[in-house]
């Protein structure tokens, strides 16, 4: 594992599911964390489970509001990120017939836009040598019923993803997470009985047999971060979802 001491990370999303994971095993490595969403409430018992350690702060904003993202980052010092990693979003799915419209502008308004003005805002605070790590989804390529939007959301990230390191490099890398279906917070708002059936079929239907652990994409991130040789790329951290067998 890497030693992170003095770097700086910021994880828009670090409240909550894999955004917290990352920071939690950054923050184990030795780097200065600051964890980013937007309730205050949720940010703090993020900080206290990280042990309310002078190396963890937290940034309350809404990324939907790019005035307000542009006006929380000017709060960070010039140069001072060596990270960035935006795992925050909000989805919705629904009948392509029926679902409205504005909805899904809601979604694309956090999960794309909000990515797009948050790595924006925070390319004077970004050190030379640094990194940004997006998220998509495994929908991105491998579509599901009701899912189309969503599906175009993350294929959006992706494509923004290999655009940005293209623009930004050699200064910065910029790489993409494409989690498939791993037990978080997201999945709260499922009834418990309907969740479980979801993550047990979902599970059975991949190589490994399960859904994953936020840990496990903390992992991914730590390496998209890290790895001075990778940028452009889309990682799919997904227990084999793009490989699952046919209806047999
Ligand atoms: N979990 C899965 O199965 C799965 C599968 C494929 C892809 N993904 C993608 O992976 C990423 C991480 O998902 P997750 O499961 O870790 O999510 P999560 O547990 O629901 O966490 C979402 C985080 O984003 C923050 N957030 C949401 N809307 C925000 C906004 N408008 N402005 C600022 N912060 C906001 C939340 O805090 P507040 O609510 O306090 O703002 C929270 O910290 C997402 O992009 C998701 O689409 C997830």
């Amino acid at each position: 594992m890497r030693d992170l001491t003095g770097r700086r990370a910021l994880f828009v999303g670090g409240s909550s599911g894999m955004g917290f994971a990352a920071a939690r095993l950054f923050h184990g490595l030795g780097a200065t964390v600051i964890l980013a969403g937007r309730s205050a409430a949720r940010l703090e018992r993020a900080r206290q489970t990280l042990g309310n350690s002078p190396a963890v702060t937290s940034l309350a904003l809404d990324m939907t509001d790019l005035d307000q993202v542009d006006r929380a980052l000017l709060q960070l010092p010039a140069g001072g990120i060596d990270h960035l990693v935006i795992s925050a979003a909000s989805v919705t799915h629904g009948p392509f017939a029926t679902q409205p419209v504005t909805e899904l502008r809601m979604m694309f308004d956090a999960k794309f836009w909000g990515a797009y003005g948050l790595a924006r805002a925070a390319l004077p605070s970004l050190r030379d040598g640094g990194s940004i790590t997006l998220f998509s989804g495994v929908l991105s390529r491998r579509p599901g019923i009701n899912c189309a939007a969503l599906g175009a959301a993350c294929a959006a990230i992706e494509a923004l993803t290999r655009g940005l390191a293209l623009e930004l490099g050699p200064r910065l890398r910029v790489n993409c997470i494409a989690p498939g279906m791993v037990r978080t917070e997201l999945h709260d708002r499922a009834p418990p009985e309907r969740r479980e059936a979801m993550f047990q079929s979902t599970g059975n239907s991949l190589p490994v047999k399960r859904i994953g652990q936020p840990e496990e994409i903390a992992e991914a991130v730590l390496l998209a971060a890290t790895c001075g040789y990778m940028t452009g790329h889309v990682l799919d951290v997904d227990g084999g979802h793009m490989v699952r067998q046919y209806a047999t």
